[in-house]
């Protein structure tokens, strides 16, 4: 493992399913239903669906007798008032979620969310007690000039500056290279476990043994036919999935890679 387990938290392997702006009541149903019947509880492993908001309450009462977990995609910087359209992460936690996505690169490319803004949403969502995902990568043109390690650090570097310390068990990081999301052109997992290992040691760097504890999970085109790769590398402590995770029998494979006996 390339972890270890804090005291305050489930810091096991985590698998993650990113729905994007995808999904309708009915076609969520029959999805949500398989998930919840086809996920047994695991100690070791976490299995997370992250609808769009607007299906929270269907996602809620769907899984909240399952061994599966919820999430939100987004979440707002401030904690309420006047800030339309926006979700804070005490409303969130209402709707029983118990991660947030932050700083996707859909949202830093199209909603041009710096590493500022992704480090003040991470802060709101460990202070309103959710987990934050805080999402980090290099584009394929600073990965050729040979600057994807320099570029993750400063990601991480602004967004661990921001957080509150006694809140650290609940972040995780997804390495998400850019040139893999959506695109089949997955990261090798021997690229993947480069990555997380350089994020593990700049994480130990700045936080000591609690760094050890930070789980980092890999995104990137994810199928269950690469999925037990990423599970195998000792820094990879779960997947983040966009386009698999809208099939449960595709998704549930993926989670099954992550879980000790198989
Ligand atoms: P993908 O998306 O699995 O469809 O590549 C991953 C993500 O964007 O989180």
């Amino acid at each position: 493992m390339g972890y270890i387990a804090l005291g305050s938290g489930m810091n096991g392997k985590l698998v993650i399913g990113n729905w994007k702006m995808n999904g309708t009541l009915a076609s969520n149903a029959p999805l949500l239903a398989a998930l919840a019947a086809g996920w047994r509880s695991s100690p070791q492993t976490e299995l997370v669906v992250c609808p769009p908001a607007a299906y929270l309450g269907q996602a809620r009462l769907a899984l909240q007798a399952s061994a599966v977990s919820w999430g939100a995609q987004d979440v707002s910087d401030q904690a309420a008032g006047a800030f339309t359209g926006e979700l804070g992460a005490a409303m969130l936690r209402d709707m029983g979620c118990r991660y947030v996505l932050v700083g996707h690169s859909e949202r830093r490319t199209r909603l041009g969310e710096t590493d500022q803004m992704v480090a003040a949403k991470a802060r709101a969502a460990l202070s309103g007690g959710l987990r934050a995902v805080v999402c980090m990568g290099e584009t394929e043109k600073q990965r050729a000039a040979g600057q994807a390690l320099t570029v993750l650090r400063h990601q991480l570097q602004v967004v661990l500056a921001a957080l509150p310390r006694t809140a650290i068990d609940h972040f995780v990081i997804a390495y998400e290279p850019l040139w893999a999301i959506g695109t089949g052109a997955h990261a090798s997992a021997d690229i993947a476990q480069q990555v997380h290992s350089a994020l593990r040691a700049a994480l130990v760097e700045a936080l000591g043994a609690a760094g050890t504890g930070v789980r980092i999970l890999y995104g990137g085109s994810v199928k269950a036919s690469n999925a037990a790769e990423y599970a195998a590398q000792r820094d990879v402590d779960g997947v983040l999935v966009g386009g698999a995770s809208l099939q449960a029998a595709e998704f549930l494979e993926i989670g099954a890679a992550f879980l000790p006996i198989r």
